[in-house]
């Protein structure tokens, strides 16, 4: 039996920073983590395509990860303006991002188009992180066990079940109306999504669903940090505008 991985702190710094931007950020973090990040944690870095190989070289040698936040599931071709897996792995990435809540509403990814890119993000070698959630209507609605148990099977209808493992696939639960409105769900609501979301992995992946990692994201906070990570079935947290400070990134990288 595998040992359970360990807790991800993930900042997804989504379409900010320039290339010196990125650089002085991640340099600051690096050096900022060094001594403080807890043993049993790990750091995972998202910047922006146009950042990923200056970021790469900048954390070289350090505990913490590269990730990107988009690929096309496609080995090479004709596909104007998108990015392989292989050219993130290129760029020194060994994570990335699939059904991102901004990625679905915003841009208009549909449920297949992520199970297809899942899929070939594993196949190509990347841990991917596969993010679900419920907006406010459908949570209004109480529609919310439906929508993530959904888009759990939908997302990785296309996966070979058999080949997961822990350190290959991540969850993370992103209730839309948190993200970026600085109001995180209540206790009550992370624990019972986390719990929804486990038993579902155990389901699915009855050979190691239970040691899968669920990030929590939306509202992340120095503040609050601490209390979401100790909730059951919490396995990190996935950060948008604190990732984007070194100050509130550090303290949440290394709250208690
Ligand atoms: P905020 O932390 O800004 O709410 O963003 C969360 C998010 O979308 C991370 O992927």
């Amino acid at each position: 039996m595998s040992t359970a991985p360990k807790t991800l702190i993930a900042g997804n710094w989504k379409m900010y920073k320039t290339e010196a931007q990125a650089v002085e950020l991640a340099a600051a973090l690096s050096a900022g983590l060094r001594d403080s990040l807890p043993e049993d944690r790990e750091v995972l870095l998202l910047p922006p395509f146009t950042a990923l190989k200056a970021v790469a070289e900048t954390i070289r040698g350090q505990r913490l990860f590269l990730g990107g936040q988009n690929f096309y599931p496609s080995a090479e071709g004709a596909f104007t303006g998108e990015v392989a897996p292989f050219m993130l792995a290129d760029a020194g990435c060994t994570h990335a991002l699939v059904g991102h809540s901004e990625r679905r509403h915003i841009l208009k990814e549909s449920d297949r188009f992520i199970a297809q890119k899942t899929a070939f993000g594993l196949q190509a070698g990347l841990h991917m992180i596969l993010c679900v959630g419920e907006t406010l209507d459908q949570r209004t609605h109480g529609s919310v066990e439906n929508v993530l148990k959904g888009q759990l099977r939908l997302g990785l209808a296309e996966v070979n079940k058999d080949g997961v493992t822990p350190d290959r696939l991540t969850i993370a639960y992103e209730p839309v109306w948190a993200i970026g409105t600085g109001k995180v769900a209540q206790t009550e609501d992370i624990v019972a999504a986390h719990d929804l979301v486990r038993k579902t992995l155990e389901d699915s992946f009855p050979h190691c669903g239970d040691k899968i990692r669920i990030l929590y994201g939306g509202s992340v906070k120095p503040d609050n940090a601490g209390a979401i990570l100790a909730l059951d079935n919490v396995n990190g947290v996935l950060v948008g505008g604190a990732s984007l400070q070194v100050d509130s990134f550090t303290a949440i990288a290394s709250a208690v």
